[in-house]
């Protein structure tokens, strides 16, 4: 079973890169591709895309850190992103981190365990003037208040 796995996954990575070429540049859309279908990019798949594309992995593992949107472990079906910089900081984003870390009963960084939704922090959200914000998968929340926050949180599927 994980064979099969792995070989239809090495497929895909491979029909990616035919698509999107050898080049070191295909990278980053390589990666995005593989975020997009299965939401986390796999230590098997940086291995396989190092691989294909004669680079090192430490290569592929460094673009997938450097990028917020990039996750190399499983994350929830939701996402929710608040903004730590120091607008939203001052504006009590400490607060509504902490309403929401025990509304969920996780911290920062971790996902709920029936894969609902992952908490992480996110740099500036271009929002500064409405803080504190946050962006729940593609959608922005703005002047949050730690109630509000939860109730947002609250009707996520
Ligand atoms: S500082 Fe939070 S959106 Fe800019």
């Amino acid at each position: 079973m994980l064979l099969l796995e792995k070989n239809s996954l090495t497929e895909e990575i491979e029909e990616l890169v035919n698509l999107m070429g050898h080049e070191r540049s295909s990278l980053l859309p390589i990666l995005q591709a593989l975020q997009r279908k299965h939401k986390y990019i796999s230590d098997f798949a940086q291995q396989e895309i190092a691989r294909l594309l004669d680079i090192h992995p430490v290569e592929v593992y460094s673009v997938i850190s450097f990028y917020a949107f990039l996750h190399s472990e499983p994350h929830g079906r939701n996402i929710v992103r608040l903004c730590q910089t120091i607008t939203c900081d001052m504006a009590g984003k400490d607060a509504v981190a902490k309403a929401i870390e025990r509304e969920l009963g996780i911290t920062f960084g971790q996902t709920t365990k029936d894969k609902r939704i992952t908490l992480e922090y996110a740099n500036c959200l271009g929002m500064c003037d409405q803080g504190p914000a946050m962006i729940v998968n593609d959608r922005v929340y703005t002047h949050l208040t730690p109630e509000k926050a939860v109730n947002i949180l609250n009707e996520i599927k």
